[in-house]
Order: C-alpha cells, then structure tokens, then sequence
C-alpha cells in the first residue's frame, strides 16, 4: 500500500473485532510515527496507550464519572464548539449523515445520547490511545499533534488497523490522568480508539463514510 492509498482508504471506523494488536505493531508504527515534522522539531506529543484490562478499568472509571454527574472538563474548548456557518451547516450534515447510516431519527435524543456514550467505551476498540502536550503551549503547537495523529492513522491503515480519533475522549481527563503516566503539565487533546475494523457492524457502513468538498472549495494556485 502506498501513501495515496493510504490517504484513501482511511476512514473512521466505530465498531472493532475483539482481537488485540499485537504490542510489537502498536510500538513499530510509534517508532516510525517519531519521524513526524514538529515546529523547531519540539516535537510535543505524548501518547499513552490502553489495552487489555488497564482499557476496561480506565472505561469504567470514566463511565463512574459520568455516572456521578461529573461535568466534562477537557483542557481546551472542544472542536465543535461555536461553529459558524458552512461550518456549522457541515458538522450538522455530517451528524444527520452518520445518524441515517444507523438508522437513528435525528429528533431521537436518547438514542442519540446512546450513541454519544459509546465514545467512552472506545466504539468497542481494544485499544484507545490518549494524545497530550504541554498546556502552556500555544495553539499552534497542537498542528504538531494533528500531523502526528494522522501520521499514527496512516501507518495503522497500512497494517489493516482501523482507528477513531476522538475530541470527546478530552472530557473526562481526571481518570485518564489518574491511571496514566500522562505528565503533569499536559492536556490531553484528543483520544484515538484502534483495534482491527468489524465491517459487517452498521455504524461502518459505506453510508457513513464521510465526502469532502472539491478542491476548489478550499484551495488556489496563484502564478
Ligand atoms: C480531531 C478529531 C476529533 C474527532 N472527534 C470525534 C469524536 O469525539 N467522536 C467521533 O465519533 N468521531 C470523532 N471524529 C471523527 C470525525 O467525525 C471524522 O473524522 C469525520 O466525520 C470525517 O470522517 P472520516 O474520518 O471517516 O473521513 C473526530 C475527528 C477528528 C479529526
């Protein structure tokens, strides 16, 4: 497989076969995954892992947060936040897309919520992986994080591993801080489930996979 297939074929997935991948894999596409370009070569990311039990128990202490009311209180204001315009218009699109692909009415709020919570159970992956950086950092900086995530979601791809990056997995930092050697000064930006795609489940269906606008929506070339 090359890059542009790579590119291609990635896709979020949200249901995975209960097989784990192997910890060698997950250390060699980290490996390669250091080579990402970094501003001054700062090279900010952390990513912590969770697999096998240490998975479940850090699912159940977030879902005993929720549980007991705990307010979401991730670092930085969550990427769908204040949207404006086509903006707004694509996030609501993408939302009634993926809501219809699993036949879910879009005025059905507690399926709806449902559907919300299984963000927390990491969409059933076997593994979730939660990406930090230094809080006091600038925004900017979090482009680092953005090259280095999809740099992980195309080497994950190679291997036939699907993934989910994930905003919401930044809500509930208290258990995730608790359980993991995250440092101190960080703040998680986003999470990312992974494990080996289940193609038979409905919410990865073709009808949930997501277009994009033509290029000459958001590109020019000027000579
Ligand atoms: C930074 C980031 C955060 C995301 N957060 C979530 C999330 O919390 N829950 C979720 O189900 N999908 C999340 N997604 C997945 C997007 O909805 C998905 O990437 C988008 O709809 C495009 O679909 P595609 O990845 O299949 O091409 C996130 C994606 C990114 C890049």
């Amino acid at each position: 497989m090359n890059v542009s297939e790579a590119v291609r074929a990635r896709r979020t997935i949200r249901a995975f076969k209960n097989e784990p991948v192997p910890e060698e894999v997950i250390r060699e596409v980290l490996e390669l995954a250091r080579h990402a370009p970094s501003n001054s070569n700062t090279q900010p990311w952390r990513i912590d892992v969770v697999s096998g039990d240490a998975r479940d128990r850090l699912q159940a202490a977030i879902f005993e947060e929720i549980k007991a009311g705990v307010k979401p209180s991730p670092a930085f204001p969550p990427g769908g936040t204040g949207l404006k315009g086509r903006y707004k218009e694509r996030q609501r699109e993408c939302a009634f897309q993926y809501f219809a692909a699993i036949g879910i009415d879009k005025d059905d709020k507690k399926a709806r919520m449902n559907l919300s919570m299984k963000n927390w159970e990491f969409f059933g992956a076997p593994h979730a992986a939660f990406l930090s950086y230094p809080e006091t950092m600038h925004r900017a900086n979090a482009i680092d994080i953005g090259i280095f995530l999809q740099t992980i979601m195309l080497l994950f791809v190679e291997r036939g591993i699907a993934s989910c990056p994930q905003g919401a997995l930044a809500t509930y930092p208290g258990p995730v801080k608790a359980m993991l050697p995250i440092p101190e000064e960080n703040a998680i930006l986003c999470g990312l489930s992974f494990g080996y795609p289940d193609l038979e489940a409905q919410i990865n269906s073709a009808a949930a996979k997501m277009d994009r606008e033509p290029v000459e929506v958001f590109a020019s070339i000027t000579s």
